[in-house]
């Protein structure tokens, strides 16, 4: 009974931004491999794309994969083509890509970056929710899970403004579908990472200035004292594909080591002296 509520094997996923850099939706897709699903996988990157495949097909999980270009609606429209063509069922989409091209302040941010941070972080999940949803109501059920961030509920500072709205439009895209889906049995939910070590992350922590001045800032915003991995990802993203999640409906779940649950001026007490 209670193996069964989490048991995934057999279901079909299609996870966006599962290219093999080591990434979020990359651990996801492993994850759903190790748990029996059926992938259907996407990225822009076509050489990560090939690898998630391979490390995939070695797992002996069912694969398919399509380049895709989530801002693009005709690279979705045949996403999905291909996947309705390929299994003809879809039991969970997860939306994970985005676009951040630099950090800067909101009076220096260049409208091409702006547009560029719409079209993907907010039309692409858009659109792929759009493509997904006829086939989960035809089917009577489905799961949404869409990647957010702890950037999306608190304002994160950085040079983060445009990244930090577009990840607030997907926390409301999450509920305003699982308010409008959820007594048709779709359930949609988000994940919020803190900060990952993910490569991109990796290279930042290459250069000293980032490690010396920036790095303490960030773990001083996360209580458990350390960055996150994809891997934590993981066990949020298989609870909330299964039944085990049945009411779990329209949550933003932060994996984030506590860091929104701190507020600005808190931080972990120390040996006891320095409460107050
Ligand atoms: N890494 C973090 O610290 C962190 C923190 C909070 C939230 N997040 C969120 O987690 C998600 C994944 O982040 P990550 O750090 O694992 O990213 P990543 O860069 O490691 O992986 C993202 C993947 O998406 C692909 N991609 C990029 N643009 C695409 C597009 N237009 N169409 C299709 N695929 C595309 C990339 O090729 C890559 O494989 C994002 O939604 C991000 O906002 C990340």
């Amino acid at each position: 009974m209670t193996a069964a509520m989490f048991d995934l094997s057999g279901k079909t996923a299609l996870v966006t931004g599962a290219g093999a850099n080591g990434g979020i939706g990359h651990a996801i897709a492993l994850g759903y491999g190790r748990a029996g699903m059926r992938l259907v996988i996407a990225d822009i990157d076509r050489e990560g794309l090939h690898r998630t495949a391979e490390e995939l097909a070695a797992l002996g999980a069912d694969v398919l994969a399509q380049p895709c270009d989530i801002a693009s609606p005709a690279d979705v429209d045949r996403l999905f083509a291909a996947a309705e063509e390929w299994t003809g069922r879809l039991d969970v989409l997860v939306n994970v890509p985005f676009a951040f091209p630099r950090r800067c302040l909101p009076h220096e941010t260049a409208l091409d970056d702006w547009q560029r941070m719409l079209d993907v972080n907010v039309t692409g999940y858009f659109l792929c929710i759009r493509a997904a949803l006829p086939r989960m109501l035809a089917q009577r059920g489905g799961v949404i899970i869409n990647i957010g961030s702890n950037a999306g509920s608190t304002a994160l500072g950085r040079g983060a403004f445009a990244y930090s709205c577009t990840k607030s439009a997907v926390h409301q895209m999450t509920k305003e579908l699982a308010v409008e889906y959820g007594a048709r049995g779709i359930r949609s939910n988000a994940i919020l990472p803190a900060q990952v070590r993910t490569p991109g992350l990796e290279q930042h922590l290459e250069n000293p200035r980032f490690r010396d001045a920036v790095l303490p800032r960030i773990l001083a915003g996360l209580p458990m004292g350390r960055l996150l991995s994809p891997e934590d990802m993981v066990g949020p993203a298989l609870f909330l594909a299964s039944d085990a999640a049945a009411a779990v409906n329209g949550v933003l779940l932060p994996v984030d080591g506590g860091n929104l649950a701190m507020n600005a001026g808190g931080s972990p007490s120390g040996g006891g002296e320095d409460r107050g």
